[in-house]
């Protein structure tokens, strides 16, 4: 097991560059598997989450080489089978594989993927968009088995706009016969660059980052090279790290409309930043303003930064208000905010964040994996040492952040323990 010590209080200055964006890379390499032919996928970020993927690809029998980044998948010799239960529930991501090999086989069996445990997660519009192309889908102790003898495109109406659920349908629909169109779709970035692999292969997607998105399906898909998106939650959780102690704090690599949600919140804050064409210099301020911050699908408030900026948020000076509208369980960094001393009240979807407070060092734990960098930003400002258990959910998520991070003036380190 795996833990981070911190010392807090120290100055950061320098460049953090982004890496690629972990929920575009963990539905491009299962969506690889579609392709005919040799696939190469660009700035894929080097964390656990990938292992996992990796570890399927290989099992099923694809021939994965990796280097600088660069991730080639040869698929030409995958066989359907069965992927072990402890690969697949080790990550949310792991049930691209299902819609991938429907999509290419007609036939999946596969179990209930895992991922943090934030909510209930269910997969409820997944399995209406594979059904409406014609799928027939049989669940018996968390294990599905997903039958089509043809897949044919449908109208997909999704009650909400479910990142996964538009991946997933859109991996099934590519080679379905005809039309299908996917209503009130999501419109995160890492599904524009999912749609835009897919086209590269051959595909026809049209409408990826809208509410509406049409799928024409085709026969074969080719290979191709793509390249993963800089990654906008690692972009917003240093650029929160830079409004606590940055010192012209520099975050390279970005695409700036990407966390345009965030950085407009920091200005009604008052954090003092220059944004430009593919980077962001950021300070650390005194006297924020409190803020009211509601979470919401692309282009809203993204959820994964609901944990992160409550650490700025204690910082405020005033009452702010955070309100949770996507997940049940993504307050449970709050406990810990409040024993290195934090002022946090919760109540059901919302958290009253009273500041500024001033936080000391303390043992936590990251109970998941933003949960653990809201943890990691309130080490980075606390007095004396905080050490941080359970880190392997953070290392799930965020390339080399120790070394980042060191490199710019923090004092944190990984112990084996
Ligand atoms: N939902 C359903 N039924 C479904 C699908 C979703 O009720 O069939 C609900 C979920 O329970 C949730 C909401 O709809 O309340 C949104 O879920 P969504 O499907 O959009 O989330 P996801 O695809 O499971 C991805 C990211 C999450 C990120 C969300 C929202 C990946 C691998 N995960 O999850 O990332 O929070 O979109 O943007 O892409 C993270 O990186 O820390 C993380 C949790």
């Amino acid at each position: 097991m795996k833990q981070i010590k911190i010392n807090g209080g120290n100055i950061l200055e320098g460049t953090i560059r982004i890496s690629g964006a972990k929920n575009s890379a963990v539905a491009l390499i299962p969506a690889s598997i579609l392709s005919d032919d040799v696939v190469s996928i660009d700035n894929v970020p080097n964390i656990s989450d990938i292992d996992a993927l990796n570890e399927i690809l290989e099992f099923l029998g694809a021939e994965v080489t990796q280097k600088d980044g660069i991730m080639v998948i040869d698929p030409r010799k995958i066989e359907n089978k069965e992927i072990p239960k402890e690969v697949s529930s080790k990550l949310r991501a792991s049930y691209y594989f299902m819609s991938a090999l429907l999509g290419k086989y007609k036939h999946v069996e596969m179990y209930f993927p895992g991922g943090c445990k934030i909510g209930a997660r269910p997969i409820d519009q997944t399995l209406k968009g594979f059904r409406t192309l014609g799928a027939t889908i049989k669940e018996l102790d968390n294990k599905f088995t997903i039958d089509a003898e043809k897949l044919i495109g449908g109208h997909v109406y999704l009650d909400m706009p479910s990142v996964g659920a538009t991946i997933n349908t859109m991996l099934v629909a590519v080679k379905a016969e005809g039309l299908t169109i996917i209503e009130n779709a999501a419109k995160e970035p890492e599904i524009v660059n999912v749609a835009t692999f897919l086209n590269n292969m051959g595909a026809k997607i049209r409408g990826a980052g809208t509410s509406e998105i049409r799928i024409m399906g085709v026969e074969n898909l080719h290979g191709c090279f793509t390249e993963v998106i800089p990654d906008r939650i690692e972009t917003g959780t240093y650029i929160i790290a830079g409004a606590l102690l940055g010192k012209n704090l520099k975050i390279e690599n970005i695409i700036p409309e990407h966390v345009e949600a965030l950085t407009l919140k920091l200005k009604e804050m008052g954090v003092n930043m220059d944004i430009y064409d593919d980077y962001i210099i950021v300070n650390k301020c005194d006297n924020l303003k409190p803020i009211n911050i509601r979470t919401l699908g692309y282009p809203g408030f993204p959820t994964d930064l609901q944990q992160p900026i409550t650490t700025l948020l204690t910082q405020c000076n005033g009452i702010s208000i955070l309100e949770e509208t996507i997940y049940e369980n993504r307050f449970q960094n709050v406990p810990y905010l409040n024993d290195m001393g934090a002022n946090i009240e919760i109540a059901g979807k919302k958290i009253k964040i009273a500041g500024p407070t001033k936080l000391v060092g303390a043992n936590v734990e990251a109970t998941d994996l933003r949960a653990g960098a809201c943890l990691v930003l309130a080490g980075l400002i606390a007095e004396g040492n905080t050490v941080i258990t359970s880190i392997e959910h953070v290392l799930r998520g965020y390339e080399n952040i120790i070394q980042k991070l060191t490199q710019v003036g923090a004092k944190i380190s990984l112990e084996e323990i």
